[in-house]
């Protein structure tokens, strides 16, 4: 068999059995940050709260049933309200232990690592400018990274021409930064960190059924045109999965 296919199989694969590796978090190494750091002096946009959102009842098992991948959007914007829910459903932060050491949020994480940033390309969001922005879950808040003229060219040639995520009033980007997961599980930290992935966008899909939205996962993009797209490094963070928003 082909030896990439057998390297992804391998991939998915736990090697949590096989190594005997001394990770850093053993060695003594100081852990990194929790959250990407950012320059204050940055625009800082302030995120309405979730205690101030209302939401009526609702019925879980129509939820679960009605969810499904949304391609098509209309034109109506999205409430900086509904995008704060959007956020705090997917990487909301509920409490903060032992001095830094890791955060609880509305996603399990592997080892509560939570090693993924997520970025805004918005496109019809009332109250923001068009552009790239970051979410800062311990602060609630949004920091707005650039707005460039030609994103939407951009964001089609990486998404390989899938059109719909041009079209969606934003699109959620989430970012590995893998040192997070490796400094505590080293070699074996990989797997855990896309199977966390997964449970970001499931959350994303659900709350995105409470007020009227829908989305639809994307993992065929190109890995370059993405990363430079966010103008990330592609090697200490990069991207691994994205989602475009839009009202029904
Ligand atoms: C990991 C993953 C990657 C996906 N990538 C794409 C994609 O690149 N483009 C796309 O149009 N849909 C993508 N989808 C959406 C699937 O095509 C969709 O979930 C599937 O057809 C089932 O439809 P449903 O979500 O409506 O149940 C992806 C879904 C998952 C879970």
């Amino acid at each position: 068999m082909d030896n990439k296919i057998n390297n992804g199989r391998d991939f998915m694969k736990s090697d949590f059995g096989e190594h005997s590796f001394k990770s850093d978090q053993q060695k003594g190494i100081s852990q990194p940050p929790l959250e990407k750091n950012y320059d204050s002096e940055e625009k800082l946009i302030d995120l309405p709260n979730i205690e101030d959102f209302e939401i009526g009842e609702v019925n879980f098992i129509e939820l679960i049933e009605n969810r499904k991948s949304l391609r098509n959007y209309a034109d109506k914007p999205l409430t900086l309200k509904e995008l704060s829910f959007l956020l705090w459903a997917t990487q909301g932060v509920k409490k903060v232990i032992r001095n830094g050491y890791a955060s609880y949020r509305t996603v399990p994480s592997a080892g509560a690592r939570h090693p993924y940033e997520t970025y805004l390309i918005v496109n019809r969001v009332k109250e923001l400018e068009k552009g790239v922005y970051r979410y800062l879950p311990f602060e609630n808040k949004l920091l707005h990274c650039f707005s460039e003229d030609d994103t939407d060219e951009k964001l089609n040639k990486a998404t390989l021409g899938q059109k719909f995520t041009v079209r969606s009033a934003v699109v959620f980007v989430w970012t590995a930064i893998p040192y997070r997961s490796e400094w505590r599980y080293s070699v074996t930290s990989h797997k855990p960190m896309l199977l966390d992935a997964g449970h970001i966008c499931q959350n994303l899909y659900l709350a995105c059924e409470m007020i009227d939205c829908g989305t639809c996962a994307i993992a065929a993009y190109d890995q370059n045109c993405m990363d430079d797209l966010l103008k990330i490094d592609g090697k200490d963070e990069y991207v691994v999965y994205l989602s475009p928003v839009g009202k029904k």
